[in-house]
């Protein structure tokens, strides 16, 4: 999220009130200053004290403590979430009652607000309360949850607050400014696997990390996503359009299908370059030596930069050395408009990790190299690259 960001969380008086020492906590490490107000239901299940500790900021409570903080919090600033809000308070707010200091920094307030309701499914259902989150959704606020699942009163049923993840989620897209809106963008991520026999496969080495942060982070800057996936253990962010696929003939089936309404595409999947030609249906014996007889797959970048029309096209190119000579080549030979040099052997670059050293070469020849940086920030800047290229 941009920097500098002050978060003002809102809690109320739900047993899910411990959960949001944890959004607090997550927010902060997204690098926000959170300042937590609390109504005098939520000191009864969470002390204020807890949240000062976490956020190092006061916590506000009492509308009489100090004269106007319930104008100055709400000046100062960004995001309002109200997590977990209650019946009581969706209804107060919908209702402008302002009578204690989290609804009235709820009248001052003008930004965004956020909320992640938490309550009995009995009161989710009332049509009073549903009435209320319809005006409140009318009037800009954006709800994340509630979800299904077991409730504090041991019942099951609507009105579980969202995981905290969620409501982090949607807190740094709110405060991401929304500069890839109206772009489709297509991401290709994780490896490809070729089947030898029903439990044998050959594979690139790949967690899918690096796609899946592309895919998040232009989510997170109002762009459509598409992501096409080979098997990986990470969760597909939400909002994206996902689609699982495994052989590398697959994914290029799948890449070409959602072709027509792409306005680029990045393929940051490791695809395969053999299949063996024959799988077995049944799994095969072990011998004391076994042949493959390997194909090569298409080449599914080659072929898009074959017919990209107007579209950005971005490949990867992962090497064992910083190769620009061999990256260039294949930026000119796959019709790239940006190509990602991956120096695998470098520490924090490469798989499995949260972090990637790369070098940009755009199709001018111009070479960036970056420091050491969180996948997200990767992310981050190829999309930069991207609205560049567009220019
Ligand atoms: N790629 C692809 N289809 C393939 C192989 C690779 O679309 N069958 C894409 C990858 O997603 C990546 C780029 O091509 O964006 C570069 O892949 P890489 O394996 O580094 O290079 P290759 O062109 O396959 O050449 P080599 O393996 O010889 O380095």
């Amino acid at each position: 999220m941009p920097g500098n960001r002050n978060i003002l969380l809102g809690v109320t008086g739900s047993i899910a009130a411990y959960r949001s020492v944890d959004i607090a906590r997550r927010l902060i490490d997204e690098g926000a200053d959170v300042r937590v107000v609390m109504t005098e239901a939520a000191c009864r299940f969470i002390t204020p004290y807890t949240f000062e500790a976490v956020t190092r900021n006061p916590v506000h409570c009492d509308l009489f403590r100090e004269p106007f903080s319930h104008i100055n919090l709400s000046k100062e600033s960004h995001l309002f979430i109200i997590a977990p809000a209650t019946a009581n308070t969706i209804n107060k707010l919908s209702c402008g009652i302002a009578d204690n200091l989290l609804s009235n920094l709820w009248l001052t307030y003008e930004g965004p607000v956020l909320m992640a309701p938490a309550m009995n499914f009995r009161m989710y259902r009332n049509p009073l309360v549903k009435k209320h989150i319809r005006e409140l959704k009318k009037s800009g606020v954006q709800f994340v949850g509630p979800v299904s699942g077991s409730l504090a009163c041991g019942e099951e049923g609507e009105g579980r607050m969202v995981e905290i993840p969620e409501i982090v989620e949607a807190a740094v897209s709110a405060l991401t400014p929304d500069d890839l809106t109206g772009w489709n963008i297509l991401v290709t991520a994780g490896p490809t696997i070729e089947p030898i026999d029903p439990v044998r496969f050959i594979s690139n080495r790949s967690s899918g990390k690096m796609g899946y942060a592309i895919a998040q982070a232009a989510l997170r800057r109002g762009a459509d996503v598409t992501l096409i996936s080979g098997p990986s253990s990470l969760k597909p962010p939400q909002g994206a359009s996902f689609i699982a696929i495994e052989k590398a003939s697959e994914m290029e089936a799948v890449v070409f299908k959602h072709l027509k309404k792409a306005t680029s595409v990045i393929m940051a999947a490791a695809v395969s370059d053999y299949f063996p030609s024959d799988t077995a249906k049944v799994k095969l014996k072990k011998t004391d030596a076994m042949a493959l007889n390997l194909k090569k797959n298409s080449d599914i970048l080659l072929k898009l930069g074959k017919q990209k029309g107007r579209r950005i096209l971005i490949g990867f190119a992962a090497e064992s050395g910083k190769d620009i000579r061999s990256a260039k080549n294949k930026l000119k030979e796959k019709n790239l408009d940006l190509i990602v040099l991956n120096d695998i052997s470098q520490q924090g670059a490469g798989f499995d990790v949260d972090t990637n050293v790369v070098t940009l070469i755009n199709k001018k020849g111009e070479i960036t190299g970056y420091p050491i940086m969180k996948k997200i920030e990767v992310a981050n800047v190829i999309l930069d690259r991207m609205l560049e290229s567009d220019k």
